[in-house]
């Protein structure tokens, strides 16, 4: 049985802590979190079951530099990810967000990975349920539900922890079974 590998993107630190949290949560199951600037595809593909994660910046729009990012992330890796084959890959996605800040934008950001990783053929896990948080509009919703674990640390912090519980619970054995 494969490790499980973490990849994240982030400017100001918050997705990088979740990932981290994450880690630690997974144990031996899982190698330490890699952002995704220091990241090359084969890192990422050598792995069979993995967790990937973003915030939304910009204008509901991937970290990196057109967001306004301080650094290269997930827009400058994703067309790299592109075109590859991930079928037999098992991946689950977190996505951080704001929902008073950015309730007309919420979490969009998670789709761009959603439709890479299933483009490439991969399987997602753990969608996530929308209950709980109060928004306008998301892009990344499919049959009713976020594509992945949704962790808004601006509003909703003290709820982290038992999010990633939970969602970790349902996710593992999927992941450390790929
Ligand atoms: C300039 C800026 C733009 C943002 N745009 C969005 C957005 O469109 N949608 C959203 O849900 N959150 C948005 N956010 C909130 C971030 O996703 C949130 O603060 C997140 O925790 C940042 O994660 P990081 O510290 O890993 O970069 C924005 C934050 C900033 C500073």
């Amino acid at each position: 049985m494969g490790k499980i590998g973490i990849f994240f993107g982030s400017d100001t630190g918050n997705t990088r802590r979740v990932a981290k949290s994450i880690a630690k949560k997974l144990g031996d199951a899982a190698d330490a979190p890699v952002d995704v600037k220091k990241a090359s595809v084969d890192d990422l593909l050598k792995y069979d079951a993995l967790i990937l994660g973003t915030p939304t910046l910009g204008d509901g729009e991937l970290p990196g530099l057109s967001a306004g990012a301080s650094d290269e992330s997930w827009e400058e890796f994703l067309p790299k990810l592109a075109g590859q084959d991930m079928s037999g890959k098992v991946v689950a996605l977190f996505g951080l967000g704001d929902q008073e800040g950015y309730g007309h934008e919420f979490v969009d950001a998670m789709i761009f990975l959603y439709d890479t990783v299933i483009d490439a053929g991969a399987k997602v896990v753990g969608f996530w349920p929308t209950d709980g948080y109060t928004f306008e509009k998301s892009n990344s919703i499919v049959d009713d539900q976020f594509v992945g674990l949704v962790i808004d640390h601006e509003n909703q912090s003290d709820q982290t922890d038992e999010r990633l519980d939970a969602w970790l619970e349902e996710i593992t054995p999927a992941l450390t079974g790929a």
